[in-house]
C-alpha cells in the first residue's frame, strides 16, 4: 500500500519504491503540514522534525504569537492573509471585499487509481498504476472547501498533486490565486536549475545557487514560450549528474506559470508551482469549484540524472497516450525549409519521390496551402485549400503521395487569425483585442479568442472538414505568436482576469475533441519552435517540435535541456540543409543525423537539391533510425559530457535489461594532439560483457563505466560518432 494514514498520530505517508513523501496534521485547530520528503523511510512519528515543542509553539499555547508559527510553521498548501508572510499558494477577495483565508484540515480518503481532472490534462492511472490521496482543507468562515490530492506513482517514483477549490458559502468569491503544489525543504543548502532561452535557443540549462528573498522562472505569454519552461529543479548544492539530492517539479500546464524558491529567514526553502497570480482571477459562485492544473514532484538521491530518468519513465507510461505514444514514429520529410511558401504540388511530389526512394515514409505539407497564404502576413483563418497552389485538390494531392507508399502530413495554426483574411474581415471581434485599443501584431497575425464556444467550434469545424477530405496521417499544429490585449468580448468586466486561463481550457477541449475524432493521426504540437514544450501538450501529441533551429551543434544544447525533463521519443527533430538556414554553420551530413536520432528524427531540407553524396547516406540513417529507435524510444537516457565542459557532447541510452547501450558523441571542434578522451558509461551492468558493433572487442560493463573507453576517429570540426554495445557474455568475475 503505497498510502497509510497513521491514525494516532495523524500522519499521511506517501512512499513510493526509493521515496517518502509525508504530511501531518497539528495542534487543536488542526493545520495540515509537510514533514518530510526524500529517500524511503520506515514508518514512524516524524513530527519531531516540525519542532512543535519549541518556541513559537502552536497556537493553542501561545496565542500571543500566533503570527510567528504562522510564518514559520511549513503549511502544506499555505493561504495568504493570517501571518505566513511567505509566498501563499491561495488568496481570494471575499464578497465583503476581505483578502485573508485560513484553512484547515477537515477529512481525507484514499482511492485506487485516479480521478480525471476536470478539462485538464494530467498524468494518468487506473487502478493500478497508482492510488490518490484526497485531503480537504477548509475555511470555515468563508466556507471554502479546498481538496488537494495526491497521486502516488510507486513504480516511477513520483506523487503528482492538484488542487480543487469549491465554495460552499452563500457568496461570490473572487480567486486571486490558486497555486498548485508547495514543497518545503530544511536549510539552505540549495541550488536550483531552469531552463531558458529565446527563440532557436529554447531549454538552455541553467544552475544557480538559491539565495534569501525570491527567485524564479515564469511566464506571462498565455504559454510557457521560447523564454521559460514550467520546471524546476531544486538540487542540494553539492548535487551533481550522479549523487545527490535532487527535487524536481513540473506543472502539467501550458499557460502562463511560475515556478519559484524563496529562501527564508528561518533557512528554509518554499518551493511553489502553479499558475501565474498575474492578471490571474476566476470567480466563483456559490456551489462552483476551481480546478488548477496538476504538479508533477520526482525525488532522486541519484543525482540529476536520476530526476530526469524518473520524470521520463512517468511520462512515458502515464502522460504520452494514444497510437504512437509507444510506438516508431513513421520518418517524415517537411517542406518548410526546402520551400517555405514557395510550393505548389508538383514541387511536394518531387520531393515525395526522390524521398521514398531513400526510405522516407511520411511528407508533411508545412504552412502555406491554405486560403491566400503566400507569407506570414495573411489568410491565417481561411481554412480552404488553395488549389492555385494545389492543383486538383487535396486529396488528389494525398492519393498521389500514398500511391509511392508515403503517410502525408499537414501543417495548421488553429489559434491565430491574420488581419488580412475572410475571416476577420468578417468577425474582427474574434480575436483577443480591448476596446478603443490598437492590437499588438506579432508576425502580423492576432490570436483568436479561443474562451468563446463559437469561435472553438469554427476553428474545430474547419480542422475537421479539411482531416475528413483525405488520407491525413498527421497533423502539425502550430502557434506562432503569444498572447497580448487580453480582453474578449464574451466576458464581463469581472471576468476578464480569467482569459489566459479559459484560453488555455479552450486550447485543451480543441485538442481532446482533435485526438478524440481522428485516434489515428499522430499530432505533433509546435510553437514558433518550440515555446510550448510542456507536459500539458504532451498530453496530447506524443511529440512536440522543439526548436526551429535545427543546426546539429545548436540543438545539443537544445536538446539537452529538453531531454532534462522530457523524453527523446517526444522531442521533434530533423535532419536539414546546410549552410544551416539559422546559424549558417556546416555541418557534416552523418553529425546531422545522429542529433536528430536523439529526438523523432525526420527531415526538412530540399532532397530534390542536396548533393549527391548527402543523398548517398540517407539510406544508412534510415535504416540506422529503424535499428535503434526502439531502444532510445524506450531506454534510459543518460548525460555522460557536455560540449560546454569538454567540447564532447556524449550522451547514452541503455536498455532497461541493460543488454544494450547505444552512446553518441558529438565533436564541437577537432583539436591537435589530444592523448585522452576517456568517456565513461553508465548504467551497465557490471556483470554483463559488452560488444562493441563492428569490432570484436569485448568490454566488461565494470571496465566500461569505472574505467571508460577511450574515443578515437574523431577527427575534424563537428564529428559525431556513434557506438553501440550488446551483450555478448557474461562476465565470470562477478557471478
Ligand atoms: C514555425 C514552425 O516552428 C516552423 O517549423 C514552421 O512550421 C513555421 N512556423 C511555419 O509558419
Amino acid at each position: 500500500m503505497s498510502i497509510r494514514y497513521m491514525e494516532q498520530e495523524k500522519i499521511f505517508k506517501l512512499d513510493t519504491r526509493h521515496t517518502s513523501y509525508i504530511m501531518a496534521v497539528v495542534d487543536t485547530e488542526r493545520f495540515f503540514g509537510h514533514v518530510y520528503y526524500g529517500r524511503r523511510i520506515a514508518d514512524q512519528d516524524m513530527r519531531y522534525l516540525m519542532r512543535l515543542s519549541e518556541p513559537p509553539y502552536v497556537p493553542s499555547g501561545n496565542n500571543r504569537d500566533r503570527v510567528v508559527f504562522y510564518d514559520n510553521f511549513p503549511m502544506e498548501y499555505p493561504a495568504y492573509g493570517t501571518g505566513d508572510y511567505r509566498e501563499a499558494c491561495l488568496s481570494i477577495r471575499s464578497a465583503g471585499g476581505h483578502s485573508a483565508c485560513q484553512l484547515n484540515y477537515e477529512s481525507y480518503r484514499i482511492l485506487d487509481g485516479k480521478p480525471c481532472l476536470t478539462a485538464l490534462p494530467a498524468v494518468t492511472g487506473g487502478s493500478g498504476d497508482c492510488m490518490t490521496l484526497e485531503v480537504t482543507l477548509r475555511d470555515p468562515v468563508l466556507e471554502l472547501k479546498v481538496l488537494l490530492s495526491y497521486s502516488v506513482y510507486e513504480e516511477e517514483d513520483a506523487v503528482t498533486r492538484s488542487v480543487r477549490v469549491i465554495n460552499e458559502g452563500g457568496a461570490s468569491i473572487k480567486l486571486t490565486r490558486v497555486l498548485s503544489a508547495c514543497l518545503e525543504l530544511d536549510g539552505m543548502n540549495y541550488d536550483m536549475i531552469t531552463l531558458h532561452g529565446s527563440w532557436a535557443r529554447e531549454r538552455h540549462v541553467q544552475r544557480r545557487t538559491i539565495g534569501y528573498g525570491k527567485q524564479s522562472t515564469s511566464s506571462l505569454r498565455g504559454e510557457p514560450g521560447h523564454q521559460d519552461n514550467p520546471f524546476i529543479a531544486v538540487l542540494a548544492s553539492d548535487a551533481t549528474e550522479d549523487n545527490g539530492d535532487v527535487y524536481g517539479m513540473n506543472l502539467v500546464y501550458s499557460g502562463n506559470f511560475i515556478a519559484q524558491a524563496e529562501g527564508c529567514q528561518h533557512d528554509t526553502v518554499r518551493v511553489v508551482m502553479g499558475i501565474h497570480p498575474t492578471d490571474f482571477t476566476w470567480l466563483l459562485d456559490e456551489g462552483e469549484s476551481f480546478q488548477a492544473p496538476e504538479a508533477v514532484m520526482v525525488y532522486s538521491a541519484e543525482g540529476i540524472g536520476g530526476m530526469t530518468r524518473r520524470f521520463h519513465d512517468l511520462y512515458r507510461n502515464h502522460l504520452i497516450r494514444g497510437k504512437y505514444a509507444d510506438q516508431k514514429r513513421p520518418i517524415l520529410i517537411n517542406n518548410w525549409e526546402a520551400t517555405y511558401f514557395d510550393f505548389n504540388t508538383e514541387k511536394l511530389l518531387s520531393i515525395a519521390r526522390e524521398a521514398s526512394s531513400l526510405g522516407i515514409e511520411m511528407l508533411v505539407m508545412d504552412d502555406g496551402w491554405f486560403g491566400g497564404r503566400n507569407s506570414d502576413n495573411e489568410a491565417l483563418g481561411d481554412w480552404t485549400v488553395n488549389e492555385e497552389k494545389i492543383t486538383g485538390g487535396l486529396k488528389k494531392l494525398v492519393c498521389e503521395v500514398n500511391k509511392l507508399g508515403m503517410k502525408f502530413g499537414i501543417w495548421f495554426e488553429p489559434e491565430m487569425i491574420s488581419p488580412d483574411s475572410k475571416l476577420y474581415r468578417k468577425h474582427p471581434d474574434w480575436a483577443l483585442q480591448i476596446p478603443g485599443r490598437t492590437g499588438s501584431l506579432c508576425r502580423n497575425q492576432y490570436v483568436l479568442d479561443l474562451t468563446r464556444k463559437d469561435v472553438r467550434d469554427y476553428v474545430y469545424s474547419c480542422l475537421e472538414t479539411i482531416l475528413r477530405s483525405a488520407n491525413i496521417e498527421y497533423v502539425k499544429w502550430d502557434m506562432n505568436r503569444q498572447l497580448t490585449d487580453i480582453g474578449s468580448y464574451s466576458l464581463k468586466p469581472e471576468q476578464q482576469g480569467e482569459i489566459f486561463h479559459r484560453y488555455v481550457l479552450g486550447v485543451y477541449e480543441l485538442m481532446e475533441r482533435l485526438t478524440g475524432d481522428f485516434p489515428y493521426i499522430l499530432l505533433e504540437n509546435c510553437s514558433g519552435g518550440g515555446a510550448r514544450f510542456d507536459p500539458g501538450m504532451l498530453y496530447y501529441s506524443p511529440q512536440i517540435w522543439c526548436s526551429d533551429d535545427t543546426d546539429a551543434i545548436e540543438r545539443l544544447m537544445i536538446q539537452r535541456g529538453t531531454a532534462m525533463v522530457y523524453p527523446l521519443s517526444c522531442i521533434g527533430a530533423h535532419v536539414s540543409d546546410c549552410p544551416n538556414h539559422t546559424v549558417g554553420r556546416t555541418t557534416p551530413f552523418e553529425t546531422r543525423g545522429y542529433a536528430a536520432m536523439a529526438g523523432t528524427f525526420g527531415y526538412e531540407l530540399d532532397i530534390t537539391r542536396i548533393s549527391e553524396e548527402d543523398k548517398r547516406c540517407i539510406p544508412g540513417q534510415t535504416a540506422m533510425y529503424h535499428k535503434y529507435n526502439d531502444l532510445i524510444r524506450r531506454g534510459d537516457y543518460y548525460r555522460i559530457t557536455n560540449a560546454e565542459e569538454s567540447g564532447l557532447d556524449c550522451w547514452q541510452v541503455t536498455s532497461r535489461d541493460r543488454k544494450e547501450a547505444l552512446v553518441t558523441c558529438i565533436q564541437i571542434l577537432g583539436r591537435p594532439n589530444i592523448h585522452s578522451r576517456r568517456i565513461r558509461l553508465k548504467g551497465l551492468s557490471e556483470n554483463i560483457m559488452y560488444r562493441l558493433e563492428g569490432t570484436s572487442e569485448c568490454y566488461s560493463g565494470g571496465a566500461l563505466m569505472y574505467a571508460g573507453i577511450q574515443m578515437t576517429g574523431m577527427h575534424g570540426d563537428f564529428t559525431g560518432r556513434i557506438l553501440h554495445f550488446t551483450e555478448c557474455q557474461r562476465s565470470g568475475e562477478y557471478e
